[in-house]
């Protein structure tokens, strides 16, 4: 394969702004629908027979509409995020199986190896099967796996075709920062998801108030930790898609911290009045 850079990679690129940008305008008021923000169990009680006798009015005469299916299509969370991850891992693994010839040598190869494929293995084989989050919305999962995949290709391919380093990259201060940036963000992110799930005994579905590491200080401990991350993998590759994606999950997980936060003043009357919702001390 040959690289396309300035068709292939900037156009998807590019497309990945935008879909960012889109993900930011549509989230910005309304949180995405899953987790503590999918109201399907409220609804299904809305529209419970019965309420609205218990509220003084005749049910009789009209039966409630049944939820749209796609409202109440829910899968299991371990099975939604394993298969929302799966193709992020696959998809840069199967273009470094697939280079001709198949080897990790060149920096690039080991940078999306020993970083974007790092952390979905751990998303996608740890996250998944550790987690006791709610049943997630199946509309939502089919946009996940969509955008794992289209974003695991963008990544791979530019990785691997694209980029050529310097041979003294590695002792570049943008190389060097950038992975410490990762790291820090890795940490922080499998720490907050670590605390999260002590909240809740395995079949529990119950939200209670975060305490412990970066928590103490933000409502969206684990999507400041990710961001981080991504930054930081685009510091330390300089590549374009990677500064992409960073963008893209700072457009889509920065609404989600601020709703979280919300729903947690709104939710707790103890809840730390000095936490923010992002960045520590700041947002
Ligand atoms: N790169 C990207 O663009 C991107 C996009 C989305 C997500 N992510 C990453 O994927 C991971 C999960 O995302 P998410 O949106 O599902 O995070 P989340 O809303 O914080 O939920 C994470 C897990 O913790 C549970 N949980 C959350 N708050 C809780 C509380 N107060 N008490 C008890 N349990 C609680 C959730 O259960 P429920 O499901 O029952 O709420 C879920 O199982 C994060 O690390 C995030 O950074 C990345």
């Amino acid at each position: 394969m040959q690289c396309s850079r300035s068709g292939l990679v900037v156009s998807l690129s590019c497309l990945q702004v935008a879909l960012g940008l889109l993900h930011l305008a549509l989230n910005r008021r309304h949180p995405m629908r899953y987790g503590k923000h999918d109201d399907y169990k409220q609804k299904q009680e809305e529209q419970r027979p019965g309420r609205e006798k218990a509220e003084g009015n005749d049910s009789s005469q009209k039966p409630p509409p049944p939820l749209p299916a796609e409202d109440r299509a829910h899968v299991p969370a371990r099975c939604a995020w394993f298969l929302q991850e799966l193709p992020a891992c696959l998809v840069p693994a199967l273009l470094l199986a697939w280079r001709n010839p198949p080897r990790l040598a060149p920096l690039g190869c080991k940078l999306l190896a020993g970083m974007f494929c790092a952390h979905y293995f751990y998303r996608t084989f740890i996250y998944s099967f550790l987690i006791r989050g709610r049943p997630f919305p199946l509309k939502v999962l089919f946009c996940g796996i969509l955008f794992c995949t289209y974003n695991g290709f963008l990544q791979g391919y530019y990785m691997i075709y694209c980029t050529e380093y310097p041979d003294d990259w590695c002792n570049n201060l943008r190389f060097t920062s950038g992975l410490i940036l990762f790291l820090l963000g890795l940490g922080i992110n499998i720490h907050s998801d670590h605390v999260l799930r002590q909240l809740r005994k395995p079949g529990e579905f119950t939200y209670k108030i975060p305490q412990g590491g970066l928590f103490d200080y933000v409502s969206g401990a684990n999507f400041f930790g990710e961001i981080l991350e991504w930054f930081g993998y685009a510091i330390a590759t300089w590549s374009l898609p990677a500064f992409t994606f960073a963008i893209f999950t700072l457009c889509c997980i920065g609404p989600r911290a601020v709703h979280h936060h919300r729903y947690y003043i709104k939710t707790f009357t103890s809840y730390p009045r000095s936490r923010k919702a992002l960045i520590p001390f700041i947002f």
